[in-house]
């Protein structure tokens, strides 16, 4: 029989408290985001055929699958992304549901990737999507959600920044520029990644994909453009002006919400999955030193192409790995793991029975309560209190007790008073 230590996977965390308080900041802010933006919460299996990835996802995300075949034979994964699971169980309820509708979840996803910072082989991801609207307002509305999932854990404009492209826009620009004919996919590869590789990275997978030099530059030109001077650079041509025109209501309506300081438009920015048809968008950090935090857009044909239902999408999925490290890198974690409000403490064991009965009292009301697991001496049960972070201690000696009393101290200003026991419990809006 072997023994000794079992470690973890690589790219599998352990959450001890302090890593799961922060886990629980990060969800609760983003609930509480959702929630404001009037969206409902909703969970899918974590294990689903393979089939709902290979069918729409792209090469990259199936490449990383977690894919086994189950006893029964049925070839399996674990989920890299929630979207696809989204699309299922929305189409399979969508007749019913008063459009647009809006549903948010945040499942712990698979992928298996080599880590590194901000990369690991599972993570949680906030996904907000709607379903049923076509108009540029519910872009502008998805984006603000996004941002604003940020804002609420204390991120700003000087942290983070949106990039937003179109990939109707992207595919017109091809057009006009006369490299319609060759595989777009290829393409919006070789753009993805300028940002990543730069220029001569994008001309030589621009050149692999079939597009000749000149047309290359001509693209690559037009892709650093502001946004009017491309709308003005290509005036005559229609595509390019509708695509264009749509992105910029979606700037427009982003604008007069407050969110100007956010936004970036970054032609080149197309996104890695395959099934976007539209708007696309990521939020990065303002010093690029991490990757993307969330990475969303429109995906018009997937709940048709999964569901068989034909009904417009959009979406993004923002990940709990880069925001934390994002986070940590700006000293906005909180550092208060557990909240105490009393702390209990008994001068001698003949004071046990009536601490637990206003243990329990205090409890009931919704207080946060903790007092010794053994007998021990008044001062260590004061340490014991400092050191748990009570807000005030609550004293029963044997003379306090006959007279019905115990004394209370505000811990952090060390003041003392008497107060009744038979209405300690009931002042819980007193103290604090
Ligand atoms: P995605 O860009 O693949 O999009 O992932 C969104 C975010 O999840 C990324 O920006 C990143 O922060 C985080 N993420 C992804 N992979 C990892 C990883 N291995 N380790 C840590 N964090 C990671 C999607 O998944 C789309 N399904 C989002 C979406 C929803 N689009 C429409 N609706």
């Amino acid at each position: 029989m072997s023994s000794g230590e079992i470690r973890g996977l690589p790219g599998f965390r352990d959450f001890f408290p302090e890593d799961f308080a922060l886990r629980r900041h990060i969800f609760s802010a983003w609930r509480r985001v959702g929630a404001r933006y009037g969206f409902t919460e909703y969970d899918g299996p974590p294990l689903e055929p393979l089939e709902l990835y290979t069918r729409k996802s792209g090469d990259e995300i199936v490449g990383q699958l977690y894919e086994f075949a189950d006893k029964g034979g049925r070839a399996v994964a674990l989920r890299p992304e929630m979207t696809p699971t989204f699309a299922r169980m929305m189409a399979a309820r969508a007749g019913g549901l008063a459009k647009p509708v809006r549903w948010f979840s945040i499942p712990q996803l698979f992928r298996y990737e080599r880590p590194q910072r901000g990369r690991l082989r599972e993570h949680f991801q906030l996904n907000m999507d709607i379903v049923g609207e076509t108009d540029p307002l519910a872009d502008a509305e998805i984006i603000a959600a996004g941002i604003d999932a940020l804002r609420e854990l204390g991120l700003g404009s000087a942290d983070i920044v949106v990039r937003i492209s179109d990939r109707r826009l992207v595919g017109a620009l091809l057009v006009a520029h006369g490299i319609g004919e060759v595989d777009h996919v290829a393409v919006f590869g070789a753009l993805d990644r300028l940002e990543k590789e730069g220029e001569e990275g994008a001309r030589a997978r621009l050149a692999a994909a079939g597009v000749e030099a000149t047309q290359a530059t001509g693209l690559l030109e037009a892709m650093r453009l502001p946004l009017d001077a491309l709308k003005a650079a290509h005036a005559g041509d229609r595509p390019v002006a509708e695509a264009a025109g749509r992105l910029s209501i979606v700037f427009g309506h982003l604008r007069a919400a407050g969110f100007d300081e956010f936004l970036r438009f970054d032609a080149g920015l197309v996104r890695g999955l395959a099934y976007y048809t539209g708007t696309v968008f990521e939020i990065w950090d303002r010093r690029d030193e991490l990757r993307a935090i969330c990475g969303g857009g429109r995906y018009d044909n997937l709940l048709l192409a999964l569901g068989g239902v034909d009904l417009p999408a959009l979406g993004f999925g923002m990940g709990d790995v880069v925001l934390a490290e994002l986070l940590k890198d700006r000293g906005l974690v909180p550092s208060q793991l557990r909240r105490v409000d009393d702390y209990i403490i008994c001068v001698s064991d003949a004071e046990r029975e009536a601490a637990l009965g206003l243990a329990r009292a205090l409890r009931d009301r919704g207080r946060h309560v903790l007092y010794d697991l053994r007998a021990r001496g008044v001062g260590r049960q004061f340490k014991a209190a400092h050191q748990a972070g009570a807000a005030r201690a609550i004293v029963l000696g044997p003379d306090e007790l006959a007279r019905g009393v115990v004394s209370l101290r505000d811990m952090a200003s060390g003041d003392e008073r008497e107060v009744a026991i038979g209405t300690l419990a009931g002042e819980a809006e007193e103290v604090r």
